[in-house]
């Protein structure tokens, strides 16, 4: 395993994922354990992309769990179809939100969080767990970032 990331000193959005993503990959690669895949997976988004707030919301029985995740603290317990998580879970596709004030029933963890990308990750068609991403700037999310952290939820779902 690398021993640090090399982070991409572009402030183009697009180079700082095409340095990040392979990084990721081969970070994960030889570590069994879910939990610690997606607790480096969370800090590397963290610290590369200086996401806002980023992590993990994992399926347990009816409800989305909270799992790893890098920035202030956060709602443990999303019920199905709550949220832009719960939607994501839901209609099992990725949630891009400009504007949360927009989105019903979006759950405010914190106040600072004014845009939010939701992607979700599949074990036979079924969702097992999100990627939440929040900015504290609104329109931050575009299909670049869909792009990128789509191809790191397939990443996701070899590691199941
Ligand atoms: N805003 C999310 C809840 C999770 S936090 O933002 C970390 C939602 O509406 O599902």
């Amino acid at each position: 395993m690398a021993e640090e990331l090399l982070i991409s000193s572009s402030t183009n959005k697009e180079e700082r994922y095409a340095t990040l993503v392979p990084q990721i990959q081969a970070l994960v690669t030889g570590e069994s354990d879910l939990i610690a895949n997606l607790s480096n997976i969370a800090a590397a988004l963290k610290q590369s992309m200086n996401f806002f707030w980023v992590g993990f919301y994992i399926v347990k029985n009816d409800q989305l769990v909270l799992g790893p995740f890098q920035g202030p603290i956060a709602c443990t317990r999303i019920n199905f179809g709550k949220g832009v998580c719960g939607a994501s879970w839901k209609e099992k596709k990725t949630i891009l939100v400009p504007d949360v004030e927009l989105f019903p029933g979006h759950i405010a963890c914190s106040s600072a969080s004014k845009s939010e990308i939701v992607l979700p990750a599949f074990k036979n068609d079924e969702v097992f767990l999100v990627l939440d991403v929040d900015s504290d700037a609104l329109n931050d999310f575009d299909e670049t970032d869909r792009k990128w952290l789509e191809e790191l939820m397939r990443t996701i779902e070899t590691l199941v």
